[in-house]
């Protein structure tokens, strides 16, 4: 007999851990200041949209920050800006929230695939140096997870071909780069403030550059192509793009809180990093931060799993939807998502398809890989356990190592599914 939670057994875990996103009165007031204002945004605007783009200018010392719609919409309207146009070509990463790709497929755009770095999951300089062709326009550089790409490779190769470098940051919000702000490094930054992010107004975005003409066309893209301050003329082809006044009051709170948060979650993270390496077949991702990661956005937490070296001495390995589903049952929030690199995502699979499923992939052997073993802790798993005390994460590394314990049982378990699955097909 086991006693797995997913064979019946007592979980290691009944109650919750922290949830994602928080809120407390702050928000609560600030939304009812705006509900009586009566300026709830658009034409009818009133002061928090402008003054949360001040404060996260200020915290990114960046020049100038729009807010926009969400973080979709801020990479079109920053690729548009970069006069990204039909049939050129921009390098994103193989492994990323598909939407980094299909913001260059919606404006035409030929998205070409470039491996990630299997270390960090971001992608590197010589990936981007393989995939770059005459037809360039762009590089997404990615910092996915919250951990920051390699800046300075990418730059040198992007300074080297004359490419703008787009930081897609929708989930390194606080993440730092050699003490610079993720989002203030390239030519243009990109946020998200969707659910799971680290400030959260349920959806939202904003667009970061340090050049003055790109602000100006950002901001007229995002407004029906009406410049900044000059409300009669529309002198761009423009999306209505614009954050109302509930999202910018409810983000103006959550930036405040977002140091406090990004400290917990670095205390959260450190523990579990520490306490699931010692674990067979579990490697912390990355397994040792770079010196120059000087702050960690911790999104997420990811470690692969082995599931040969989890099992050990058995024949057949634990599957990595196995060993989910049983975190899972244990009480442990981790993503049950199945990963697909972009490549294989059936937009741009099936050639076949539409129109726009044109692509190119220069390499994506990391990405699979990646995908195929990676699984996902907090925020990405709608969790707000990193911010979670050591006493509560200690629960985590106790149910893999129940599981681990009760492996035989879940290689039973998983043989007996694979039969009923057989024998359901005939
Ligand atoms: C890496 C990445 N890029 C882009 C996006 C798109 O942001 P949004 O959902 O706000 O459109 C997300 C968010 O899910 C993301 O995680």
């Amino acid at each position: 007999m086991t006693d797995l939670a997913l064979l019946g057994g007592p979980p290691v875990r009944t109650r919750p851990f922290q949830a994602w996103p928080q809120f407390d009165e702050a928000e609560l007031g600030v939304l009812a200041d705006v509900l009586n204002s009566l300026r709830w945004g658009g034409i009818h605007t009133g002061s928090q949209g402008e003054s949360f783009e001040t404060e996260l200018a200020e915290y990114l010392q960046v020049p100038h920050a729009t807010a926009v719609a969400n973080g979709t919409a801020g990479l079109m309207i920053a690729l548009r800006a970069l006069d990204v146009r039909p049939g050129d070509e921009v390098v994103v990463p193989a492994m990323t929230y598909l939407a980094t790709a299909t913001a260059v497929s919606l404006l035409g755009g030929v998205p070409v695939f470039a491996d990630i770095d299997p270390a960090t999951h971001t992608i590197t300089g010589s990936s981007l140096k393989a995939a770059i062709s005459e037809r360039t326009k762009a590089v997404i550089a990615v910092h996915l997870g919250g951990h920051p790409a390699d800046m300075d490779g990418l730059g040198a190769i992007a300074d080297a071909y004359g490419i703008p470098v787009v930081e897609d940051c929708a989930q390194s919000l606080g993440a730092t780069w050699k003490g610079t702000q993720t989002g203030s490094l390239g030519a243009i930054g990109v946020f998200s403030f969707a659910s799971t992010k680290n400030i959260s107004a349920g959806e939202g975005g904003a667009v970061v550059t340090h050049d003055h003409e790109l602000t100006e066309r950002v901001a007229a893209l995002r407004d029906h192509g009406r410049p900044l301050g000059r409300t009669a003329q529309h002198v761009e082809l423009g999306w209505n793009l614009r954050l109302s006044e509930f999202q910018s009051a409810v983000l103006r709170v959550q930036l405040q809180r977002l140091e406090r948060h990004l400290a917990a979650k670095a205390k959260g993270a450190a523990f579990l990093a520490s306490a699931l390496s010692s674990l067979p077949g579990l490697t912390p991702v990355p397994a040792a931060l770079d010196p120059r990661v000087t702050a960690h956005g911790r999104f997420s937490f990811a470690f692969t799993f082995d599931g040969e070296a989890f099992s050990g001495e058995q024949t057949r390995s634990v599957t990595l939807r196995a060993f989910r589903t049983a975190l899972q049952a244990e009480g442990i929030p981790v993503s049950a998502r199945d990963l697909i690199a972009c490549p294989d995502e059936p937009i741009y699979a099936d050639i076949s398809s539409r129109d726009y499923s044109r692509s190119r992939t220069a390499s994506a052997e990391q990405a699979r890989t990646a995908c195929s073993t990676l699984v996902l802790l907090g925020q990405a798993a709608g969790s707000g356990l990193l911010l979670d005390e050591p006493t509560e994460l200690t629960d985590v590394a106790r149910a893999v190592q129940k599981i681990h314990e009760n492996r035989h049982h879940l290689h039973q378990e998983q043989r007996q599914s694979a039969r009923r699955r057989v024998s359901s097909d005939h």
